[in-house]
């Protein structure tokens, strides 16, 4: 039985000159497909002659592989710190859990607010602090502060806050390191969560981003966003296990076994809600083996230079607006007002625009609403996306864009 050939020199995506790096070129993807065949059927022809059980000793992966659990980051984050301050005030499980209080702002995605209620939060103690243009939608520190503290006041314990680096509709970052100071004066668990922007972190200009994320308690990033790793794969990284298992941990007869009696692994059935899970940490690693650090962080700053070249095409062109400063590979822009145009004709001229285009099968935005404004959204991030599709989208995008307003929808 042999193992699968992860090295990446012979690959053709890594040529010896200074081409550009194809992460999925398509002979290197039927070579390696080829070999997993290859590897899966000779598992089954020789499977009788393997013990049913590998014979390896806990951490014989270590140097190699680290599993993370995955997914659920905030659900079983806001577990364990409800856990823990219902333990801290000596009530696990009684009457203090109607008044924990969490906190994240308003650009925070859905699935926190989702996390919150199924963790058994009251909706009257989820927090959802407003942002606006000043902090470039991140959350404010001393508004959080002042949030806080007022809760305190009236006899709320504050449990648990979410920062978020690189919000989904327009990447705001909320700042890490202020946000935790705060938080550290009411002993309440910090969470960042970096789903989309932590793959940027790979690259050391991108890192300032998570200043401060040494006093954080867990962190959670999903490699499936932009780090060439196919759905889903998210990776929670705890500052103390432990503060999982405490809440989590089951322990039944039927699931007792030497290497967990030992105590010299870690079972991951006692970090997350189900027992079984599939092993997502493998592909990340395929992933991180095939390219190495210098490919990835080649792949992150090209999609990021793409959405600075996108970004200068809308600067330049007077009938547009980049409508909040990029920060990595999303560029939220609009058709601005002009004339007798009003704010509401320029956000249905923005939606009558993104469904045009949408209709031509030839690109796709999305939108979002920043400020009160319908936005579009021009993300970079798929693996094959190159130089020519942004400017064959731009050209499109102002093709569709003379049409509508030289319409009769538009009298300017
Ligand atoms: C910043 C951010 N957080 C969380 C999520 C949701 O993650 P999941 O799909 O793993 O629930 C997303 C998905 O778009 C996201 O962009």
């Amino acid at each position: 039985m042999g193992s699968l050939d992860t090295n990446p020199i012979s690959l053709s995506a890594f040529p010896d000159d200074k081409a550009v790096f194809k992460p999925l070129n398509p002979e290197d993807v039927r070579a390696y497909l080829h070999k997993a065949v290859d590897f899966i059927s000779d598992y089954y022809t020789n499977i009788e002659s393997m013990p049913v059980l590998p014979n390896v000793k806990p951490g014989y992966l270590q140097d190699e592989l680290s599993a993370s659990p995955t997914s659920e980051a905030m659900l079983v984050t806001l577990v364990a710190a409800r856990d823990a301050t219902l333990r801290r005030s000596g009530s696990i499980g009684v009457s203090l859990l109607p008044r924990l209080a969490v906190y994240a702002a308003d650009q925070t995605h859905s699935t926190f607010f989702k996390a919150c209620r199924l963790a058994g939060f009251d909706p009257a103690n989820i927090r959802s602090i407003p942002t606006g243009p000043e902090t470039n939608y991140g959350l404010d520190p001393a508004m959080l502060l002042k949030v806080m503290q007022a809760d305190v006041d009236t006899g709320l314990v504050p449990t648990y806050v979410c920062v978020t680096v690189g919000t989904t509709s327009s990447n705001a970052v909320d700042p890490v390191g202020a946000i935790a100071d705060i938080a550290a004066l009411f002993n309440a668990w910090v969470h960042v969560d970096a789903a989309y922007a932590g793959s940027a972190c790979i690259c050391p200009e991108f890192r300032h981003y998570l200043d401060g994320v040494e006093h954080v308690d867990s962190i959670s990033m999903s490699p499936h966003k932009w780090l060439l790793t196919c759905l889903d794969c998210t990776c929670l990284y705890v500052r103390d296990a432990h503060r999982l298992s405490d809440s989590l941990e089951t322990n039944p007869e039927y699931l007792k076994n030497d290497a967990t009696e030992s105590g010299e692994v870690t079972d991951l059935k006692d970090m997350q809600v189900g027992v079984g899970r599939r092993f997502r940490g493998l592909k990340l690693w395929m992933v991180m083996r095939t390219y190495g650090t210098a490919k990835l962080q080649e792949h992150i700053r090209s999609d990021v230079a793409m959405a600075k070249m996108f970004e200068d095409f809308v600067r330049g062109d007077n009938r547009f607006e980049v409508v909040v400063p990029r920060n990595f590979a999303l560029v939220c822009f609009r058709i601005k007002p002009s004339g007798a145009m009003t704010e509401e004709d320029a956000d249905e001229a923005n939606r009558v625009l993104m469904e045009n285009l949408n209709k031509t099968g030839k690109a796709y935005l999305a939108h979002t609403v920043v400020g009160d404004k319908f936005v579009l959204r021009f993300a970079i991030g798929s693996s094959l996306q190159e130089e020519r599709h942004v400017r064959s989208a731009w050209d499109l995008i102002k093709k569709t864009a003379n049409s509508i307003m030289a319409g009769s929808y538009f009298v300017l």
